[in-house]
């Protein structure tokens, strides 16, 4: 009898215990209005955000500030290392891109992206030389699993960036440096030359500061009065800084050709894929290069994409003529006609929000590119890095 009444005690206090916790682990503490509000304040369907800043960072790159513009309701929380959809109108064009947050997560008053142009590119170049001060854009919820997890990513992180790869790694490092958190981090940066160092003063602060952040800069083309490292990140100069693979968790960001490079380079020291996550930017500059490529397909082959889609109600079926080296996605957006897009987020294969049924036809995915075994078997496709091969019928109206 005795024992069974301390038991109860012992689960009393035990129970007492995780209430306290609870309490004092609330995620949004300021936020009491409600689940359906806090739902909207975690994943709202879309925010709307107005720019306050713009600051050069390199000739070619510029940090945009912006704040939400919804009366008190505060951006979306995210987690460092993840990407906002930010969504522009060009021309009649109604498109996206992901861009990752700079900023830090621990502050929720703004939110920083960082934008680099790319030559031949569409949205960059619109951002960089059409976008002010004042302005107001749509952005998704913040998405993405580049983030660290503490469970299965250790304690020591080797960060690897190319180019304009490098924006989560700062909303990262700020987030390490400002929660204190005990983790050894190793940033290697690949940059072309010293003008695209971005972030390049914070960098230095923090290596200063922490002795637990270490920065190493590659380039590429460094030109005179450079004494630090050159050439293209292998596994000799990352084995040069980090020194043994080991109990290392790596993350790659940066183009695609770079991360396939990287990603090789790590394997042959050892590691195994399951201890690299990596974000892939945007679509290849020519995917007839792209292994698997069909070599009968030329650049200027064009074939006729259907879509059936519901208007007021109503089934509709459209035909238009498309590029075959224009990924589904950006065809369809470009027939501004039809005022129709297909919801999406990271435009390169990984979040799934674009999947849309194939009826018919023939299409080549971007290799690296992973998809469920059960929307393969059923014909779905992510239209964002899929480009027709042959005439296609897809039927945005079987989701
Ligand atoms: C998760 C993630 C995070 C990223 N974070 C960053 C970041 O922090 N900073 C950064 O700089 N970049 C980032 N990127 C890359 C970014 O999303 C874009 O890919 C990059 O800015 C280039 O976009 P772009 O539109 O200029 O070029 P592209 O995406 O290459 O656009 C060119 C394409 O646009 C289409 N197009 C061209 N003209 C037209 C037209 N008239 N009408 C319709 N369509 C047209 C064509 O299909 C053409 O191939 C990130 C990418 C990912 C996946
Ligand atoms: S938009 Fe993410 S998979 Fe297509």
């Amino acid at each position: 009898m005795e024992k069974e009444i301390m038991n109860d005690v012992k689960k009393y206090q035990k129970l007492e215990k995780l209430k306290k916790w609870r309490d004092e682990v609330e995620p949004i503490p300021w936020y009491f209005d409600g689940l359906e509000n806090l739902c909207d304040r975690i994943h709202p369907e879309k925010q709307i955000l107005q720019v306050t800043d713009i600051q050069e960072l390199s000739k070619d790159t510029k940090l945009f500030r912006f704040v939400s513009t919804r009366q008190n309701k505060p951006l979306a929380p995210f987690r460092a290392g993840q990407y906002i959809g930010l969504t522009v109108e060009i021309n009649g064009v109604r498109t996206s891109r992901p861009f990752s947050l700079v900023s830090s997560p621990n502050q929720l008053a703004y939110y920083e992206l960082g934008v680099k142009r790319k030559q031949g590119g569409f949205v960059s170049i619109y951002l960089l030389d059409t976008i002010k001060v004042g302005d107001i854009l749509e952005a998704t919820e913040p998405l993405g699993e580049l983030y660290y997890n503490r469970v299965f990513h250790g304690k020591n992180l080797v960060f690897i960036a190319g180019g304009s790869g490098i924006t989560p790694f700062i909303s990262l490092l700020r987030d390490i440096s400002q929660r204190n958190l005990d983790l050894n981090v190793w940033l290697i940066f690949g940059c072309v030359s010293k003008d695209d160092m971005l972030f390049k003063d914070e960098l230095e602060d923090l290596v200063n500061r922490r002795s637990n952040i270490r920065v190493q800069y590659i380039l590429s083309e460094p030109g005179p009065n450079w004494d630090g490292a050159c050439g293209f990140i292998t596994k000799d100069n990352i084995l040069d800084q980090i020194k043994s693979v080991e109990n290392k968790f790596f993350y790659i960001v940066g183009n695609r050709a770079m991360y396939s490079f990287i990603k090789e380079q790590i394997k042959q020291l050892g590691v195994s894929t399951h201890r690299i996550i990596y974000e892939s930017y945007g679509i290849p500059d020519d995917v007839t290069e792209i292994i698997g490529w069909p070599k009968d397909i030329s650049a200027s082959n064009t074939v006729n994409i259907t879509i059936e889609f519901l208007y007021q109600g109503k089934k509709i079926k459209e035909t238009f003529e498309a590029l075959c080296v224009e990924p589904i996605l950006n065809s369809l957006e470009r027939e501004k006609n039809l005022g129709i897009t297909i919801n999406n987020g990271c435009r390169s294969g990984a979040c799934a929000l674009c999947r849309t049924k194939l009826v018919a036809g023939k299409i080549f995915i971007l290799p690296e590119v992973t998809m469920r075994e059960i929307d393969q078997d059923y014909g779905y496709i992510h239209p964002c890095v899929s480009y027709p091969l042959t005439d296609i019928h897809i039927d945005l109206t079987l989701i």
